[in-house]
């Protein structure tokens, strides 16, 4: 069967990741998605960096947005980052020019998904972004093919890996945030500007990504209510334990039938009897209480290389199948515009 062609922009943690696992996995992937998938082209900002992995017979563009005009490309891959900037004006190019479009950029996708969702559809192009959101944990797949049928009563989880880290070694070994933090950093966790993580913002990106595809509700990033964790003391994490808890950044979304929405990212204290106080590291959880599917909790490595890749990877075999659900699972159009909650 014909090869999928595909660009990758972007060859940080996450990029190199990806050439890993079509170099390691090739043959079981070619097998799933029914063709062989190949790279095309890659960019990066400097194309002298050694990332580990042979990038000799990819071509190399400076220009990212350029992978999208490519006629040896048919899905553009964006593992750039950022909410705006090259990743944004990719998306766009990459979608207005009807290729397929995959991406891991919670920050993009909370702020501009709905333009970029409309653009897909009117272009015919498929977009998924599942590594967006928990990544190696099919969340995006689970919540909006998995459980479509189900009227959704509430989302909620842990959603950030690199604050489930912090907050657990210092729970298990009483290190000092700062230190811990410096290893997620290391260990390829957070983001690029670490505050988004430790603030609560990314957790906020992929909360409202998650209320979207779960109420049908319009993305609604600016309603999110955050307080991270850059507050919380060592001490803290003690007096809690001593009162029979753990504390965990949750972000919580729930959608009344009037179409009342809120959502809010905080530390809650944590029974420790309770499921989400034994998720330690970077693992994600993500629990949705659908009304004939009962609680379904999704759990796994929520960042890193590997999981990350692994969950683009999936899209790209989506793509390849041709199994493209709207990227909000049901048209833009339909969604509903939702009452923000009063704060
Ligand atoms: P990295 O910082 O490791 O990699 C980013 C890549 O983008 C680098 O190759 C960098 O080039 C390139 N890049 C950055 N800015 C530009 C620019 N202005 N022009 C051209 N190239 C640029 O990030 P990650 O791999 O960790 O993350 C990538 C995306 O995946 C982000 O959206 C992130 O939020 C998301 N994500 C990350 C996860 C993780 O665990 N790391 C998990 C889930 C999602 P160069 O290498 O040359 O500097
Ligand atoms: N910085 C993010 C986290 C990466 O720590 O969860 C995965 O989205």
């Amino acid at each position: 069967a014909e090869q999928l062609r595909i660009a990758l922009a972007g060859l940080g943690t996450v990029g190199a990741g990806v050439i890993r696992l079509l170099e390691e996995n090739g043959d079981t992937i070619a097998q799933r998605a029914g063709r062989p998938i190949a790279i095309s082209a890659v960019s990066a900002r400097d194309r002298t960096k050694d990332r580990g992995v042979d990038l000799s017979g990819y071509a190399w563009e400076d220009d990212m947005t350029r992978l999208a005009a490519r006629d040896d490309v048919d899905v553009v891959v964006e593992l750039v980052g950022g909410s705006d900037g090259p990743a944004l004006a990719l998306a766009r190019e990459a979608l207005g020019h009807g290729k397929g479009f995959v991406t891991a950029n919670k920050a993009m996708v909370a702020h501009h998904g709905l333009e970029l969702a409309e653009l897909a559809e009117q272009e015919d192009a498929p977009m998924r972004y599942e590594a967006a959101v928990a990544g190696g944990i099919p969340a995006i797949k689970g919540i909006g093919e998995g459980a479509a049928a189900n009227r959704i009563a509430r989302i909620y989880g842990i959603l950030n890996g690199t604050c489930n880290y912090i907050l657990s070694e210092m729970e298990s070994s009483g290190r000092d945030f700062g230190d811990v933090l410096s290893e997620a950093q290391v260990l390829g966790y957070a983001e690029a500007d670490p505050t988004f993580d430790i603030e609560g913002v990314d957790a906020a990106h992929k909360l409202a990504i998650l209320a979207a595809l779960g109420f049908g509700t319009r993305l609604d990033f600016a309603d999110v209510e955050m307080i991270g964790i850059s507050r919380i003391r060592a001490a803290d994490i003690a007096q809690a334990r001593a009162l029979g808890y753990v504390i965990r950044l949750i972000g919580l979304a729930d959608c009344e039938d009037g179409g009342r929405l809120f959502q809010r990212v905080a530390p809650y204290l944590v029974p420790a009897s309770h499921p989400l106080a034994g998720v330690s590291g970077a693992t994600n959880a993500v629990v949705a209480e659908g009304n004939f599917a009962g609680r379904l909790l999704f759990e796994g490595a929520g960042a890193g290389d590997g999981p990350t890749a692994s969950a683009v990877v999936a899209d790209i075999i989506d793509i390849a199948r041709g199994n493209t659900p709207p990227p909000f699972a049901v048209p833009v159009s339909a969604l509903r515009h939702t009452e923000s909650a009063d704060p």
